[in-house]
C-alpha cells in the first residue's frame, strides 16, 4: 500500500468511497450523495488552499482510501488548527489502511506549521476512536445528540492532537 498525494485521476474512487460512507455510515452527517463535479470543486479548493488530499493506493493502483484536512473554523484566530477526515473503502476497513493514512496526514499538518489537529467523530465509531488514540489524539469533549441521521440522534466526540510545543504562535503567514 502506498500513501500518495491525490490527483484528479483519484476523484472517481474518492467519490465512490465518500458516497458509500454517506449512504451507509454515520461517519458523514449528510444523507444526500454528491456528484463528480462536487468532488472536483472540493479537490481544487483544497489544492488552492495548499492543503493535502492523500490517497491510499494498492500496488495495482486501486485507490482504497483518502484523507484530508481543512481549516477548523473560519476566523483568523483558528489558523493554526485544522480538522481532518479520512475514509477507507468498505472492503478494505480493518486492514491497517487508516493506520497508514493518519500518520502521513499528521506529518503534512506539521509541515504546514499547524499546531493542533481535530477529529470530530460520531461517538459509536470505535474504529475511528481507536485509530486516533493510537496516534496520540486525546478526547476533549463529548457533545450529546447534536446530530441526526438514520432516524436517531448522534453524539459527537472531539479528539485533539497537539502537533508541536511552540510556546507562542508565530507571525501569520
Ligand atoms: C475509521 C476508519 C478510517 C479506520 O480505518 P481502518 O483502515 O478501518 O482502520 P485500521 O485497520 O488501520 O485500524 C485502526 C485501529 O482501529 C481498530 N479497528 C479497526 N476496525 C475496528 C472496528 N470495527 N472496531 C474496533 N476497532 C477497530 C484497529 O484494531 C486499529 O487499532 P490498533 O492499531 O490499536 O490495533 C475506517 O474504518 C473507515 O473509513 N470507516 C468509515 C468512515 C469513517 O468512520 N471515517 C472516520 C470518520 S471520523
Amino acid at each position: 500500500m502506498n500513501i500518495l498525494d491525490a490527483t484528479e485521476d483519484d476523484l472517481p474512487a474518492i467519490l465512490e468511497i465518500y458516497n458509500e460512507a454517506v449512504a451507509n455510515t454515520t461517519a458523514i452527517w449528510n444523507e444526500a450523495s454528491v456528484d463528480f463535479q462536487n468532488r472536483k470543486e472540493w479537490f481544487r479548493e483544497r489544492k488552492q488552499l495548499g492543503y493535502p488530499v492523500l490517497v491510499a493506493q494498492r500496488e495495482d493502483k486501486k485507490t482504497v482510501g483518502f484523507a484530508t484536512f481543512g481549516d477548523w473554523r473560519a476566523w483568523d484566530g483558528y489558523r493554526y488548527t485544522v480538522e481532518h477526515s479520512l475514509y477507507v473503502q468498505a472492503d478494505h476497513r480493518g486492514r491497517g489502511v487508516g493506520n497508514l493514512l493518519l500518520p502521513a496526514l499528521i506529518d503534512r499538518a506539521k509541515d504546514l506549521k499547524k499546531h493542533v489537529m481535530i477529529a470530530g467523530i460520531e461517538a459509536s465509531n470505535q474504529a475511528s476512536i481507536r485509530l486516533h488514540r493510537r496516534h496520540g489524539f486525546e478526547q476533549m469533549g463529548h457533545m450529546r445528540e447534536v446530530g441526526a441521521k438514520f432516524k436517531q440522534w448522534l453524539d459527537l466526540i472531539f479528539m485533539q492532537l497537539m502537533l508541536d510545543e511552540r510556546p507562542y504562535p508565530s507571525a501569520p503567514s
